[in-house]
């Protein structure tokens, strides 16, 4: 931080040509970004994709194998970590217990030699709601009102770019949507600009302005929430961010604009627009929520795909909407996410149904389609028990 002193606002993060090799293991490979300043991004990705170590690398822990890391516009590739304008929040909060919660977050402004660090970190404390409690020890505070203080703390600094590794993640479900909308509003507030680490999706989608989805040390996709949502390029973004419903098959046809695609003998027609690849084998997809569900065969009409009949094999109520499970012979499990509405239809376990989706719903992803069938081709509830019985079988076997 003493190099870039306060900023006035955020600033540009740029990676260029990023790679990462560990002895035997390579953690990150040829990454490009750019964060523009003032933006809240979210990298999202499973456990071990990377996100950490991306992370180590732009605060300066760590250094890349390749490549060169740009704040600013300035080439920080060897500057030394604490001369970055970057400040970490990490999820272990790592407070001075013997310190006040002023006390905490003012040592670094001290340490500097800053003006008035007394006045900062009361207002640093009064952007987290605490100010209130600033003279209690951290011992004394809740974990979440910790992790405000270390906010706070790493706030009071004014770093250009804030980088965040799951800072929520030792706080429960309310809490931790409460301190989303908090953080989200704090960096609205400050215009710092902020690298956010989860594996949660939903807290990347409510919070970020833009959202990479990390897989295996590359970036498959980026982009805004609702587009990655809407517009999944791959099978691994589209089950990573929501459920989607997958279908494989040859594109028969194409019309001006939409191809369609033969899926197990069902004609599926998805807007050309929409599809990555056009022709050869394709998987297309379509959210659950966009489904509807019929307890009779819907009219065939133009801008709407079906498929079914199918049989009920799973009904799970959570509140808003219900989940069906639907096991259409020669096409496999199809997921449908209904609302509950006063007048809905209710489909009952066992029971016939059929899906239908609007044709600019639809999705056409640019993986190769994959080389296991996703589903077995008897979707008879008692024979996938008892292939998932025997699977389990070998395994132990093995182990
Ligand atoms: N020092 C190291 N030496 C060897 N391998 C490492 C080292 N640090 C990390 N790795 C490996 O690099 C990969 C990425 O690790 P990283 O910590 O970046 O993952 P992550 O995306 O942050 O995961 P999580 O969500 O679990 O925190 C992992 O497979 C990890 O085992
Ligand atoms: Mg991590």
């Amino acid at each position: 931080m003493a190099g870039g002193a306060f900023a006035e606002a955020g600033a540009d993060l740029e990676l260029i040509g990023i790679s990462k090799r560990f002895p035997g293991f390579t953690a990150i490979e040829e990454l490009d970004l750019r964060i523009p300043a003032g933006s809240f991004f979210a990298l999202l990705g499973p456990s071990g994709c990377g996100k950490t170590t991306t992370l180590r690398l732009v605060a300066g822990l760590e250094e890349p194998t390749t490549g060169r890391i740009l704040i600013g516009g300035k080439d920080v590739t060897n500057v030394k970590s604490f001369k970055r304008p970057v400040n970490t929040v990490f999820q272990s909060y790592a407070l001075f217990p013997h310190m006040t919660v002023l006390e905490n977050v003012a040592f670094g402004l001290r340490r500097r030699n800053i003006a008035d660090p007394v006045g900062k970190a009361h207002e640093a404390l009064r952007l987290v709601e605490l100010d209130h409690l600033a003279a209690r020890r951290p011992l004394q505070l809740s974990g979440g009102q910790q992790q405000r203080v270390a906010l706070a703390r790493a706030i009071v600094n004014r770093p250009a770019l804030l980088l965040l590794d799951e800072p929520l993640g030792a706080l429960d479900l309310k809490l931790r949507r409460q301190m989303q909308l908090e953080l989200k509003s704090i960096q609205n507030e400050v215009g710092l600009t902020f690298l956010h680490v989860t594996h949660d999706q939903e807290e990347a989608m409510t919070m970020a302005d833009t959202v990479a989805v990390m897989n295996r040390g590359q970036i498959e996709q980026m982009g805004a929430p609702e587009e990655l949502y809407e517009l999944p390029k791959t099978s691994f973004v589209a089950n990573f961010l929501g459920q989607s419903n997958l279908f494989t098959g040859p594109v028969t046809s194409s019309t001006g604009s939409s191809i369609v695609v033969d899926v197990a003998g069902v004609k599926v027609e998805v807007p050309k627009d929409r599809a990555q690849r056009h022709a050869g084998e394709v998987t297309v997809g379509v959210r659950p929520e966009k489904l509807m569900l019929h307890t009779s065969a819907p009219k065939q009409s133009a801008g709407s795909n079906s498929l079914g009949p199918g049989r009920v094999t799973d009904v799970s109520f959570s509140g808003v909407s219900t989940q069906y499970q639907i096991a259409i012979p020669g096409i496999g499990l199809v997921t449908v996410f209904a609302q509950n509405m006063v007048f809905g239809p209710v489909v009952n376990l066992g029971s016939a149904a059929w899906v239908s989706w609007s044709v600019e719903h639809g999705f056409g992803l640019l993986d190769e389609p994959e080389r296991a069938p996703r589903f077995a081709a008897d979707t008879d509830t008692a024979t996938i028990a008892m292939q998932t019985r025997h699977e389990l079988l070998a395994e132990i076997e093995e182990a």
